[in-house]
């Protein structure tokens, strides 16, 4: 399929890559832009042979939000009758196989908020992360209100949401928003190195994992125990338990046939 602000490309037969390709607004996110990537996200996902995705920008951005320009003149009554801005930007959330972002350069605003609706973020060293919405007069829309104090705690988030600074890689390394940072010239390297790790395992496992994870965003502990527990113990009924243990026990490599 033929995309117009979104670039995909498919490495090693197991890894969608898709390169978000609005140069000249540094990827500013606009409804087509949501849509293209939703699209691709989901083609992927039902696609038997891809086993992890991984989304990226240009060196320098990421994204660097919404679409300031498209929603400038909305009134309140626009954006509040037509859900619009951010209202296709939660498909990924049903993405069930795991989603890498890769950021080089400026991840603010919806840029910030896309990289941490994906399971985990690897930056480059010239990464810049921020929630800057206060500053254009509103407040983030795509989530950065909710999972920044999930991801990095409540004073840090504030300091973020509040004072719309940008931080640095190693700051948001620090801080527990990013996973890896790497030089910018081996960002697609780690990423590929990852996503080609996570597509060789079993992916009933690997999707039974991001599930869990998921869980102890959204529920009590308790509830999150006993999630983890039914599917820890739901594994055991998969040919991908059978042969990772036996592998283990007979000091073999693992052939997953994610059955
Ligand atoms: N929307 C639309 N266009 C954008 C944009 C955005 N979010 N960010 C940058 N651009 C455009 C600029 O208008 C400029 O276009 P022209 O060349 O046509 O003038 C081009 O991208 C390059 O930008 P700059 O000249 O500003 O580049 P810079 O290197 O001087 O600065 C920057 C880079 C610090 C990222 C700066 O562009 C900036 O502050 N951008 C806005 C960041 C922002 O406020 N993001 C939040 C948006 S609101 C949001 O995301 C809501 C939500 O929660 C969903």
């Amino acid at each position: 399929m033929a995309y117009e602000t979104i670039a995909v490309r498919v490495e090693a037969d197991q890894v969608g890559v898709i390169t978000l390709d609005r140069p000249k607004q540094l990827n500013a996110l606009n409804d087509l832009l949501m849509n293209e990537l939703g699209a691709a996200l989901k083609a992927w996902d039902a696609d038997e042979k891809i086993g992890c995705m991984i989304i990226t920008g240009s060196e320098k951005a990421f994204a660097a939000g919404a679409d300031i320009g498209a929603m400038a003149k909305y009134s309140f009554a626009d954006a509040y009758k037509g859900d619009y801005i951010t209202r296709n930007w939660e498909t990924i959330r049903a993405i069930r196989k795991p989603v890498i972002a890769a950021v080089s350069g400026f991840a603010l605003g919806g840029g910030c908020e896309l990289a941490m609706m994906c399971d985990f973020i690897i930056a480059a060293d010239n990464a810049r992360f921020g929630q800057p919405e206060i500053k254009l007069g509103v407040i983030p829309g795509a989530g950065g209100t909710q999972r920044l104090p999930r991801a990095v705690g409540k004073s840090k988030a504030m300091d973020m949401a509040l004072t719309g600074r940008m931080i640095d890689a190693a700051e948001a390394e620090r801080i527990g928003l990013v996973s890896r940072v790497v030089a910018y010239g081996q960002l697609m390297d780690e990423a590929l190195g990852a996503a080609l790790g996570i597509a060789g395992l079993s992916r009933i496992a690997v999707m039974a994992a991001k599930e869990s994870v998921n869980r102890a965003f959204e529920g009590t502990l308790s509830d999150g125990l006993m999630f983890e527990r039914r599917l820890f113990h739901a594994l055991f009924a998969t040919h991908d338990q059978k042969e990772g243990m036996d592998a283990f026990v007979n000091k073999r490599p693992a052939h997953f046939t994610h059955q």
